[in-house]
């Protein structure tokens, strides 16, 4: 069944677990909600235990360039839907800026910004998008988890960093 949980779904946890024993670095999470996978994690629900209490942007900031060698869990809410589910849930106003394309658009940016080659990237949401090849990711694994019934299905995708220097060159 969908869960808001979704490192509770078996063949995600499956895939998460997998992906972050393969790597020593350091992994992050800044959507984290109760999973406790990664070594640093972050959810703006100031109700949720985790490392930190932050807008997944901001928490991001505080990365240096490059300095993400293990990876990122990228587990936002899928759809402005679920953004103003979020914020209202904790008090806080949306407005269409909130819930525009740059929401997530802006986070990838700085995924493309704090991820060292070689590190990964597992998405969760509704399409297989990604962090995408143009911020230097190439896609190595999608699973597909179907929930029945009229429900979403879940479209994880695991992306590797495969390019930095052209990034390094242009700024
Ligand atoms: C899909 S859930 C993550 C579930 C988690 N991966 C798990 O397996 O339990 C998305 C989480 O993002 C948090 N969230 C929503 N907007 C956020 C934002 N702007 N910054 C940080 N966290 C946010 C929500 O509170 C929610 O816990």
């Amino acid at each position: 069944m969908p869960s808001s949980a979704t490192f509770d779904i078996g063949p995600i946890g499956d895939l998460v677990t997998e992906e972050y024993h393969k790597s020593d670095g350091l992994w992050i999470d800044p959507y984290s909600g109760g999973a406790t996978v990664a070594d640093v994690t972050n959810d703006l629900n100031p109700e949720i235990e985790s490392d930190y209490t932050m807008q997944a942007l901001d928490f991001l900031k505080q990365y240096d360039d490059r300095e993400i060698d293990g990876g990122v869990l990228f587990d936002p809410p899928y759809s402005p839907r679920q953004i103003k589910e979020v914020y209202d849930s904790i008090g806080l106003e949306t407005s269409i800026e909130t819930t525009q394309a740059t929401f997530w658009s802006d986070v990838k940016d700085e995924i493309e910004r704090v991820c060292s080659s070689g590190a990964t990237v597992i998405s969760c949401g509704w399409n297989s998008g990604g962090v995408g090849k143009t911020r230097g990711f190439e896609r190595r694994r999608i699973l597909l988890v179907p929930h029945g019934g009229q429900h979403n299905d879940t479209i994880v995708t695991v992306e590797d960093r495969t390019r930095t220097e052209l990034f390094e060159f242009v700024r």
